[in-house]
C-alpha cells in the first residue's frame, strides 16, 4: 500500500486527552488506554467511521463511554486498523490490550534491551503499543502510569512531570507522570529498569531551574560526563542564537544498548542509543565523543523544531529533520572549528546523500509518496534538508533568518505544519520570493553546475549552467533558484576586487538554466566557486593543475581549499584507473603539494588531517563508469603507499612531533591526534606494501596500542596493523579479551575486521558472525559486521565470487524476520546494482531477486528500487 501527500486528509476524530496505564508483568504487558475522542470541526465530510490503528496487539476489552462493545456489531477488527462505525461526536473510548515486549524484536514500540522496558515509537511505533489515531496531527495531553516489579525496574519514567508514585501488592510499586504539552504519539516515551543516574540542574534564562537526568547501566555511569555536559552547552546556545528555553521542570536522558537509530526525541525523555550518548577516553573514540556532543544536542532542539512545531504528515519530516540537523551543526561549528565542521558535512553530503540522490533510491527531501516511512529516515530527509534551510539562513541573512524562526515558533507553537509554513515565514520575515526555492523541496536529484570561462580585453566572463539529471519517475527537471557564493583569485591567490567597493566575495543567485556574469578584472582569475558550499549542488569546472594548486595554497574558504586537494587525489587517481598510471608517477606533481600543506600543519592540525587524506574507495568508485571495484582499490591503496613512502620523512616527524604527553580531550588535542592517526595510517600503509622497513613502523605503531592512553590511538593502532598485515602478535585477541565487557569497543573490533580490504575478508566476516559475542538482534553489531562490510568495504564486498553478495543476502534474509527496519535499512548498500561493471550486477541482482519472495513491506521497497521492479 502506498501513502500519498496528494491524498492528505486532516484527522477525522482528535483525541485531546490520552490516559494510559501500562502493567508490566514477567511475559506480557497490560495496556489499558482511556482516549477521550472528539470530531474534528475541520473535516466537512463528517466520515462515519472511527478508524484507530494498531499492530500485534491482542484486544482484551473495548467501552465507549463505560459500555462494553461487542465484536461485529459495535467494531471489527480490520487488519492493521480497528474500525467503530457510527461512532459519536464526544466520547471516552477505554481499550485493554496485551503485548508482549519480551519478544519484539523489531524496536519498535514497547520493549525489552538488556533487562529494562523502552519504547521506541517514531514514526508509527505507537499502534504496537495501543489503538490510537497514529499520525503526527493528532495531538493530544498524555498521563502515563507504570507499574511493574519495585526490585526489577526501580525506576519509572515517561513523558512530563512525575505526578504520583507508590507502593502495590507483591512488592510491585506504580508510578504517574503527566505531559502538560499536547504532542503526537510519536513523541510518546515509557522507560523501566534499574539504572544509574547522573544528575545535574540547568537555569533557564528566564531563572526557571531545571532537572538534568541522565540514566544508564550502573557499569556506564562513569560514561555520561561528556553528554551532561554537551547538553548543558546546548540548552545555553539555544537559548542564545535561538531564543529557545527549555519548557519542563526536568529533562531526561536514557541509553539503551538495542536501537535501532542514533537517538529519539520523545517530550522530556530522550532515548538513545548507547552509542551516541556514552563517552569515556579509555572507550570512545574521539570521532565517537564530537558524535554524543551532536546527537545530544540534535535531540534537545527538537524540543522546539519538532515537538513544541511538529509535523503534519511524515512528508514533511524534513521540516523537522532537515531544520534540526542545521541547528545541531551550527551548535558543532560554534562548539569547535567552524571550518571543520563545514568541510566534514560537506564531505559526508557529497559523498553519502549525493549517492543516494543520484541512485534508485533518490526522492525529494519532501516525498510525494511512500510505503514505509521508515525508509524515508534518509540522509536526503536530513543532510540535503539541513543544506534547503542552510541557503535560506545565506539567502535571509542571520538577523532576518531569526526573525523568520521566531515568527515560526510563535506562530505554530501547539501545531503540526508543513515546510510551506516554514518557508512562508522566511517569505514573511524578508520580503524574498521562494516560490521557485521550493522546488529544492519537491524535486529529487544533485543539481549539477556547469561553469565555463573565458577572459578578453579585461573582461571576465563566466557563464553557469544547472541542470538536474532524471530521477527514478522524475524525468523533467525545473531550473532550481541557487545561491553561488564565488570569490576571484589573482595568480598570487588573493582575492580581486570584484565592484566599487572592493568587496571581495558575492553571492550570484542562480534562477534560470543557463546564466552569464562579467567581471572587469585586470587578470584572469583563478574562480573560487561554491566558497563555504553555497549550495548541495555537484560543479563542474575545468581547473587547471596550477588553479588548484593556488586554491589549495591560498583561498581562504575551508571548503574551496578541502574541495580543490579533493579534485587533485581524484584527478590522480583517475590517471591510474582510466589511464594506466602507476601510482609513483603522481608523485612529482602530488608531493610538492602535500608538503606545502603539512608546512601549514600546525596552523591547524585537523583541518591539514582533512586536507592530506585521501578519498574513499566509495567515493572514488562513485567518480567511474562502470564501477570496477578492484582497479579503484588498487589504485587508492597504492597511491597511499606511495604518499607514505615518498614522505616517509614528514609522516614520522609529525607522528612524533604530535604525540602527547598526557591524554587531552580537548578540541585543540583531537585535532592532534588526527593528524597524527592520518601520518601513522601513511607509514603503516608503505610499510604493508614492503615500501617502509616492517618491523620498524610496526613497532612504533604497537606502541600506541601496547601502552594506550586513549581509544582513539589503541584502536587507531590495531586498525593500522590489522589492515596492513603488520605484526599483530595476537593483539586481535588480546583487544577481544581485554574488552569483552564493553559491547560499544567490541563493535569496533567487529569493524576493523570487516573493513579490512580485500575478497578475503568475506570469509573473515562469515567467521565473525558465527563469533559468541555477535548478535542478530543487536543493531549495533549487525551494522559493525555486515553494514561495515557492506557500506565501507568495496573491494570485499564485491568479490568477484559473489562471496561478498551471498553474505549480503543471507543476512537480509535473517535479519527480515528479526527487524524489518535495519534489514531495509542495511538493503540500500546494494544501490550501486546498476553501475557495476556487469559481470559483478549479474551476481547482486540475482542475489537479491532471490530473497524478494516474502519480502517484509520495509525490506521489498527498497529491493523494488534497488531491482527496478
Ligand atoms: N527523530 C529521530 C531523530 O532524531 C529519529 C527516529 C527515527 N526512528 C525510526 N524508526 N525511523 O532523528
Ligand atoms: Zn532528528
Amino acid at each position: 500500500p502506498v501513502t500519498r501527500l496528494a491524498d492528505y486528509q486532516p484527522p477525522a476524530w482528535l483525541v485531546p486527552d490520552t490516559t494510559l496505564d501500562v502493567d508490566l508483568r514477567d511475559g506480557h504487558t497490560l495496556v489499558t488506554a482511556r482516549l477521550t475522542l472528539r470530531r474534528n470541526p475541520e473535516r466537512a465530510d463528517k466520515p462515519e467511521d472511527l478508524v484507530l490503528d494498531g499492530e500485534h496487539l491482542e484486544l482484551r476489552s473495548l467501552t465507549l463511554d463505560g459500555r462494553e462493545l461487542n465484536p461485529g456489531d459495535d467494531y471489527r477488527l480490520d487488519g492493521p486498523r480497528l474500525v467503530i462505525p457510527g461512532a459519536p461526536d464526544h466520547f471516552t473510548l477505554t481499550s485493554v490490550v496485551r503485548i508482549e515486549p519480551e519478544n519484539n524484536t523489531a524496536l519498535e514500540g514497547l520493549y525489552r534491551s538488556n533487562g529494562m522496558y523502552c519504547t521506541q515509537c517514531e514514526a508509527e511505533g505507537f499502534r504496537r503499543i495501543t489503538f490510537f489515531p497514529d499520525r503526527p496531527d493528532v495531538l493530544s495531553r498524555f498521563t502515563t502510569t507504570i507499574h511493574a516489579d519495585k526490585s526489577a525496574y526501580p525506576l519509572l519514567l515517561s513523558n512530563g512531570n512525575p505526578v504520583d508514585a507508590g507502593e502495590e501488592q507483591g512488592g510491585r510499586h506504580y508510578a504517574t507522570w503527566e505531559d502538560p504539552f499536547p504532542k503526537p504519539c510519536y513523541l510518546f516515551a515509557l522507560v523501566a529498569g534499574d539504572l544509574a543516574c547522573l544528575s545535574d540542574t540547568f537555569i533557564t534564562a528566564s531563572g526557571r531551574e531545571v532537572a538534568l537526568r541522565l540514566y544508564a547501566e550502573h557499569r556506564d555511569l562513569d560514561k555520561l560526563d561528556h553528554a551532561m555536559d554537551s547538553l548543558k552547552r546546548a540548552m545555553a546556545w539555544d537559548e542564545r542564537v535561538f531564543g529557545r528555553e527549555y519548557d519542563l521542570d526536568i529533562f531526561q536522558i536514557v541509553a539503551v544498548s538495542h536501537f535501532n537509530m542514533g537517538a529519539m526525541e520523545n517530550k522530556g525523555l530522550n532515548i538513545f542509543n548507547t552509542s551516541c550518548v556514552l563517552a569515556h577516553p579509555d572507550t570512545t573514540t574521539d570521532a565517537a565523543f564530537e558524535r554524543v556532543e551532536s546527537v545530544v544536542a540534535h535531540e534537545y532542539f527538537h524540543n522546539w523544531s519538532g515537538n513544541r512545531v511538529t509535523c503534519r504528515d511524515w512528508f514533511q519530516l524534513s521540516l523537522k529533520e532537515g531544520f534540526t540537523v542545521f541547528r545541531d551543526q551550527e551548535f558543532s561549528s560554534d562548539m569547535n572549528s567552524r571550518a571543520v565542521v563545514r568541510v566534514e558535512n560537506v564531505d559526508f553530503l557529497v559523498n553519502h546523500q549525493f549517492p543516494e540522490d543520484q541512485g534508485p533510491m533518490a526522492h525529494p527531501v519532501r516525498p510525494a509518496a511512500y510505503q514505509k516511512i521508515d525508509n524515508f529516515y534518509t540522509l536526503t530527509v536530513y543532510e540535503k534538508g539541513a543544506e534547503i534551510v542552510r541557503m535560506q539562513h545565506e539567502l535571509l541573512g542571520a538577523d532576518d533568518f531569526r526573525r523568520a524562526t521566531d515568527l515560526y515558533f510563535e506562530r505554530f507553537d501547539g501545531q503540526a505544519v508543513t515546510c510551506d509554513d516554514f518557508v512562508a515565514c522566511m517569505e514573511e520575515v524578508s520580503g524574498l520570493d521562494l516560490a521557485q526555492f521550493k522546488r529544492w523541496y519537491s524535486q529529487a536529484g544533485t543539481p549539477v553546475l556547469t561553469v565555463t570561462d573565458d577572459y578578453r580585453d579585461g573582461e571576465y566572463r563566466l557563464t553557469i549552467e544547472q541542470h538536474t539529471p532524471a530521477t527514478p519517475g522524475e524525468p523533467d527537471k525545473q531550473p532550481l533558484m541557487i545561491p553561488v557564493k564565488l570569490a576571484l583569485l589573482d595568480g598570487q591567490g588573493r582575492p580581486l576586487p570584484l565592484d566599487d567597493q572592493g568587496r571581495a566575495e558575492t553571492v550570484v543567485i542562480l534562477r534560470e538554466t543557463r546564466e552569464a556574469l562579467s567581471f572587469q578584472l585586470p587578470e584572469r582569475p583563478t574562480p573560487s566557486l561554491l566558497r563555504g558550499f553555497s549550495a548541495p549542488v555537484s560543479l563542474r569546472y575545468d581547473f587547471s593543475e596550477e588553479q588548484l594548486v593556488t586554491l589549495l595554497a591560498h583561498d581562504t574558504d575551508g571548503f574551496c581549499r578541502w574541495d580543490a586537494a579533493q579534485r587533485l587525489y581524484f584527478a590522480a587517481l583517475a590517471r591510474i584507473i582510466d589511464d594506466g598510471e602507476s601510482a609513483a608517477d603522481q608523485l612529482p606533481r602530488l608531493t610538492p603539494v602535500l608538503e606545502r600543506v603539512i608546512a601549514r600543519a600546525d596552523e591547524d592540525p585537523a583541518q591539514a588531517a582533512l586536507l592530506l587524506g585521501l578519498p574513499t574507495e566509495n567515493a572514488v568508485g562513485d567518480r567511474h563508469t562502470p564501477l570496477r571495484p578492484q582497479s579503484v582499490h588498487q589504485a587508492v591503496s597504492g597511491l597511499r603507499a606511495a604518499i607514505g613512502e615518498a614522505l616517509a620523512e614528514h609522516w614520522w616527524r609529525l607522528a612524533k612531533d604530535l604525540e602527547a604527553d598526557a591524554y587531552q580531550g580537548d578540541g585543540a588535542a583531537m585535532g592532534r591526534r588526527r593528524l597524527r592517526r592520518l601520518a601513522i595510517a601513511y607509514l603503516a600503509a608503505a610499510a604493508g606494501q614492503g615500501a617502509l622497513d616492517a618491523d620498524q613502523v610496526a613497532d612504533y605503531v604497537a606502541r600506541d596500542f601496547d601502552q594506550p592512553d586513549c581509544m582513539t590511538n589503541a584502536l587507531g593502532a590495531l586498525r593500522d596493523l590489522v589492515h596492513n598485515g603488520l605484526a599483530q602478535n595476537g593483539r586481535l585477541e588480546a583487544f577481544a579479551e581485554r574488552w569483552a565487557d564493553e559491547p560499544l569497543v567490541m563493535d569496533q573490533w567487529f569493524a576493523v575486521q570487516a573493513s579490512v580490504p580485500g575478497p578475503d575478508t568475506v570469509a573473515r566476516a562469515e567467521g565473525l558472525l558465527a563469533h559468541p559475542a555477535f548478535e542478530w538482534t543487536l543493531p549495533n553489531r549487525v551494522r559493525a559486521v555486515v553494514g561495515t562490510l557492506v557500506n565501507g568495504n568495496p573491494s570485499a564486498f564485491h568479490a568477484p565470487d559473489g562471496s561478498g553478495y551471498a553474505l549480503f543476502a543471507r543476512a537480509l534474509k535473517k535479519l527480515d524476520g528479526i527487524n524489518p527496519q535495519i534489514a531495509a535499512r542495511l538493503a540500500s548498500g546494494g544501490a550501486r546494482l546498476k553501475r557495476l561493471e556487469p559481470a559483478l550486477a549479474d551476481q547482486l541482482g540475482a542475489a537479491l531477486r532471490d530473497i524478494r519472495p516474502g519480502a517484509s513491506a520495509n525490506l521489498a521497497e527498497v529491493l523494488d528500487r534497488i531491482l527496478g521492479a
